[in-house]
């Protein structure tokens, strides 16, 4: 078979990284072979986002500068995939000339029938068709990269909350959930190729398996810790109102899983969460962040936050800053709220001025910033273990003055603290035992989104029967 080259653009969340894979999985049967140069590519899929108004602006801009590489390249397949697929379907063919093909979120395993349709007949084709069941179960991905130690496995699809300022129930269609020997199959086979860390994946995972009469989400969660192999779980979105004891209490004793949980609350004002239609009060929130902490001490916690959502006074929004300061995030997501197509919200009155959001977004997040600093500070001179993930790919500005090490490294703790430290030269021969190995790290300055740390113990020098070294502090 003549391979072929395919570039695959993604913008959005962790969902839409994962779609892409199973994209490139679904499509390397027929020859297509992923590339990072998309001038040579014969097929250029933009895999988009809608969740919030830039993100959508953010994919036509990539679609409208695909317009050129066409004109050069006729034979080049243009696909659109994803949110705003599903959202603006055939729209999008007539606003667009040089499209082939749009498909919706739940098209993906009939992706190859409709690639190889435009290949014969160079059709143009939508298929935004939504089912309210899965009905290709998988396991189907793609490949890793190099070195790869982290992935994720979508555990369900879909969302039934109606947020009345949130599109993802309108482009991803109804909540439903995999079964779970698929899913525990799919960890088991990324565990073979090499993945030490799975992320379980969906819009709601707390009422993961409810509408099936599945399994519960902290059942499944234990079966997946039960694989040999893996060494750490982590999962996202929780939904604060289906947060339940068992998954609570499965953070005190599930070896496997991940001392971290983004729990979004949106914002800290009873007025403005019954609107948002989150259908939990502040007290409640409050009360199970103080069940998760008593379980789990160290937990960390991580939310996403609405600014200048309709109608949000001056006080609610102070409710939400005070609410920060009562929790002591350990990193929050802000967002300024956009009015999205088909939304209740959107047709709400009192819109909030953007200068007024603009500020209010400055504020939360200075807020936040002082809180993360004091947080970082105070794990200075703790020894932290972490798993590396590989050389870091982003050096962070150095606000600490710290002299600049020439090679960094990066990992993860299990609280989700991003840690770089620096390998001495003499090691680097036994670099390729680092990545996906646990490594301990004094922790010795902060920046402003991670840590820098020495490296006190790790498998760098193996030594025969032992298997690891102490390198000396
Ligand atoms: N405007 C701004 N932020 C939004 N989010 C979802 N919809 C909107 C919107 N219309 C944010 C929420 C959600 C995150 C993924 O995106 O905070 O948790
Ligand atoms: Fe959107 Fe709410 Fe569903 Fe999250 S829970 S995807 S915010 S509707």
């Amino acid at each position: 078979m003549k391979s072929k080259l395919l570039y695959i653009g993604t913008i959005g969340c962790q969902m839409n990284v994962y779609d892409t894979n199973q994209i490139a999985g679904v499509l390397a049967p027929m020859g297509y072979i992923g590339t990072e140069a998309i001038e040579s590519a014969d097929m250029v899929i933009v895999n988009t986002c809608t969740i919030r108004e830039k993100a959508e602006q953010k994919a036509f801009s990539f679609l409208g500068r695909l317009a050129k590489i066409k004109s050069t390249n006729p034979s080049l397949i243009v696909a659109v995939g994803g949110c705003v697929a599903q959202q603006e379907g055939e729209a999008i063919l007539k606003r667009m000339s040089h499209v082939d093909l749009v498909f919706g979120t739940h098209a993906i395993f009939r992706l190859p029938e409709l690639v190889r349709r435009i290949e014969s007949s160079r059709c143009r084709i939508v298929d935004v068709r939504l089912s309210d069941t899965i009905e290709f179960d998988g396991p189907v991905y793609g490949p890793l990269t190099d070195g790869q130690v982290s992935a994720f496995v979508t555990i369900m699809r879909g969302c039934d909350n109606y947020c009345t300022y949130c599109i993802v129930p309108h482009v991803r269609g109804r909540e439903a959930s995999r079964h779970p020997d698929r899913i525990v199959e799919e960890v088991r086979m990324r565990v073979d190729q090499g993945i030490r860390e799975m992320t379980l994946l969906g819009q709601n995972v707390n009422s993961y398996g409810s509408k099936e009469g599945l399994c519960s989400f902290a059942e499944l969660l234990a079966r997946v810790d039960r694989i040999d192999g893996l060494d750490r779980i982590r999962f996202t979105t929780s939904h604060p109102k289906d947060l339940s004891d068992d998954l609570i209490l499965a953070f005190g004793h599930l070896e496997k899983l991940c001392h971290h949980i983004h729990l979004p609350v949106q914002s800290g004002d009873d007025g403005i969460l019954k609107r948002m239609n989150r259908k939990y009060t502040r007290g409640g929130y409050l009360e199970k962040i103080a069940r998760l902490r008593a379980v789990c001490p160290d937990i960390s916690i991580t939310s996403d936050f609405i600014v200048g959502f309709p109608g949000e006074t001056d006080d609610q929004f102070q409710a939400t800053l005070d609410l920060i300061e009562t929790v002591r995030y350990d990193g929050l997501f802000a967002f300024i709220y956009s009015d999205r197509p088909h939304v209740p919200a959107a047709a709400f009155p009192e819109k909030i001025p953007e200068p007024v959001k603009k500020e209010r977004l400055q504020t939360l997040l200075a807020l936040q910033r002082g809180i993360t600093r004091k947080k970082h500070q105070a794990m200075v001179g703790q020894v932290r273990s972490i798993l590396v993930e590989g050389p870091s790919r982003t050096m962070p500005s150095d606000e600490t003055g710290m002299a600049s090490p020439r090679i960094r490294w990066t990992g993860r703790t299990s609280s989700n603290h991003i840690i770089h430290f620096a390998v001495p030269d003499v090691f680097l021969k036994k670099k390729e035992l680092l990545t996906g190995s646990f490594v301990d790290i004094m922790i010795e300055g902060v920046y402003a989104h991670s840590l820098w740390g020495r490296l006190i113990h790790g498998p760098i020098c193996a030594t025969p029967g032992k298997g690891e070294t102490t390198i000396a502090a």
